[in-house]
């Protein structure tokens, strides 16, 4: 558990089975998936990470969710993704409360920076701490995330060559996410927090 107060907890999915079923039905609330597809992404959470983490309040109604991943290729960097708080909830502080129960969550295990991209939430990202980056890998879409270092500019701009044409042929023993869409991640903005 990594935050608590009278009202509202913050703790891993995997830790609270029982509400799995409502926090398929709060993810498809905002992005509609498959049920099956849905659960199957929830169900991989696990200290060891991925991590979804719920916030609940003390009625045990599961009012956000978000997913913490590993960047394999970046020490002591996560990915968070799939941020969501109830749409009834919103605008109350919560889903900050949210952000910052998996900074410390992350933090006390160790990591030192918090990856994101978003398309349209920049401002809420920002008002939390959050700066905009150059882009990075990361294909999070189905659990795993495949990251480089951050590109410099020069790379940045080699890779929008890439960006003009079709994505290049997966590498021997890379697992293609099921709904790679390059242009649509290279889209999004990257942001990062160095948490303190
Ligand atoms: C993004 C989201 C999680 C924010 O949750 P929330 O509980 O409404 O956020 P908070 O109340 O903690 O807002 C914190 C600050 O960000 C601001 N903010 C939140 N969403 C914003 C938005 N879309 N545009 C501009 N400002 C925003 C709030 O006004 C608040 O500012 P203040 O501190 O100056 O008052 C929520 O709107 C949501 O679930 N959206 C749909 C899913 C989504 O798009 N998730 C992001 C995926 S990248």
């Amino acid at each position: 558990m990594t935050t608590n107060n009278k009202e509202y907890s913050i703790v891993p999915l995997h830790r609270r089975p029982e509400l799995i079923k409502d926090c398929c039905i709060l993810l498809n609330s905002e992005w509609p998936r498959s049920e099956t597809a849905r659960l199957e992404s929830l169900t991989v959470s696990c200290d060891k990470f991925p991590t979804c983490l719920i916030l609940i309040n003390k009625e045990n109604r599961v009012l956000g969710h978000c997913k913490i991943s590993l960047i394999p290729k970046l020490r002591h960097s996560c990915f968070i993704q799939s941020v969501i708080i109830d749409y009834k909830c919103r605008s109350q502080g919560l889903g900050s409360r949210l952000l910052h129960g998996a900074e410390d969550y992350v933090k006390r295990r160790g990591f030192k920076n918090v990856y994101l991209t978003t398309k349209g939430q920049e401002v809420f990202y920002l008002k939390n701490g959050y700066k905009t980056c150059d882009p990075f890998k990361a294909y999070g879409i189905n659990d795993v995330v495949y990251s480089t270092a951050a590109f410099t500019k020069s790379k940045l701009k080699e890779k929008s060559i890439q960006f003009s044409g079709p994505p290049p042929p997966p590498m021997p023993n890379f697992r293609m996410p099921k709904f790679y869409d390059f242009n649509a991640i290279a889209h999004r903005t990257h942001m990062v927090k160095t948490l303190q």
